[in-house]
């Protein structure tokens, strides 16, 4: 019998295509070409299901030209490159890689507020120029992590992995702002409380966004609230692109409105706004937090069971929506 057509539109690990192959035909894009719209929606003719990345828009105008498709399974915990409300009415279940990254993109948030905080590019900047000639007292002299206030806005798995990470490995104080409250005993294991937005602007040290996109997210920070932030207090991003009004942030670093900022992701990855890169009190990195061997293996591994458990059983591992039933 023939199996099903899928695609995978970027390239992937050698043993997740191995994987799939055992149950589909599989068109890869090995070479790794970041597919137009008008490209993606011609190659995903014939297939029932794609493992695409963040990269690949599902949009309406494409499930229409594509009605035989059932599944998209997204390479990533975000999913604000699927239209989910268009893919439910076509019938198409969308799914995403929740919990396998968790601790790890933790450990970078981490990692961020770190290099932030104590200037970490920056200084390595300065050394590779050949402009170390000499110690002074105050030579990149950074901001106070251990025993600091920490702001988490979005206190979802991630927001919590940070959480711990700051108030058990260092001391910090946790304060956090959420769409809903955590359950006391979650609080209590983050040693975390909640405040309101203001409040948690003018009061952390240092503020870390790990809130989903959304219409609703969308300039979560802007010029006002990094208005209320402390002239000494560091911002790192780790969340989407869109979430910080990058421009506004670009002009609050260059006045030293805040100290510094460490951002994952920006708006209109992979470019980004050119005044990012003339101030020197910003930490850059393209969107990598989830980026360990074992844990891009573990989502592209996930992805691909979200294609095998859907297409041959009829659900799947971590589904999004719940498809109606196909015209
Ligand atoms: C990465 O940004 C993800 O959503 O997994």
């Amino acid at each position: 019998m023939k199996k099903p057509a899928i695609l995978v539109a970027r390239a992937i690990f050698p043993e997740t295509l191995a994987h799939l192959s055992q149950h589909f035909e599989v068109d890869s894009n090995q070479a790794d070409d970041v597919l137009s719209a008008a490209e993606l929606t011609q190659r995903l003719q014939g297939k029932v299901g794609a493992l695409t990345t963040g990269s690949e828009r599902i949009d309406s105008a494409l499930l229409q030209a594509n009605p035989q498709l059932k599944i998209v399974a997204n390479m990533a915990v975000g999913f604000n490159n699927f239209d989910v409300p268009a893919m439910t009415a076509a019938g198409v279940l969308a799914s995403n890689t929740p919990d396998v990254l968790t601790e790890t993109t933790a450990d970078f948030g981490f990692a961020l507020v770190m290099a932030t905080a104590r200037r970490v590019t920056e200084s390595e900047h300065f050394l590779r120029a050949g402009k170390w000639t000499k110690w002074s007292y105050d030579m990149f002299a950074g901001a106070e992590v251990h025993g600091s206030t920490m702001g988490i806005i979005g206190m979802g798995r991630i927001g919590q992995g940070i959480a711990r990470r700051g108030a058990l490995g260092f001391g910090m104080k946790v304060i956090y702002h959420n769409r809903s409250q955590l359950s006391p005993q979650l609080e209590a294991e983050c040693k975390a409380s909640y405040v309101s937005k203001e409040e948690l602007l003018k009061t952390a040290d240092h503020v870390v966004l790990v809130v989903p996109y959304s219409a609703e997210s969308h300039h979560t920070i802007g010029a006002k609230e990094l208005g209320l932030m402390k002239p000494t207090a560091t911002l790192v991003n780790i969340a989407r692109g869109g979430i910080v009004d990058d421009a506004a942030l670009a002009k609050a670093l260059a006045a030293r409105q805040i100290a510094a900022a460490g951002l994952d992701v920006f708006e209109g990855e992979p470019a980004l706004n050119p005044e990012l890169l003339k101030v020197p009190n910003v930490v850059l990195t393209p969107h990598i937090a989830s980026s360990t061997i074992q844990t891009r293996l573990a989502m592209a591994q996930l992805a691909a069971d979200n294609l095998i458990a859907y297409l041959t059983k009829g659900s799947a591992l971590t589904p999004l929506n719940q498809p109606q039933a196909k015209a």
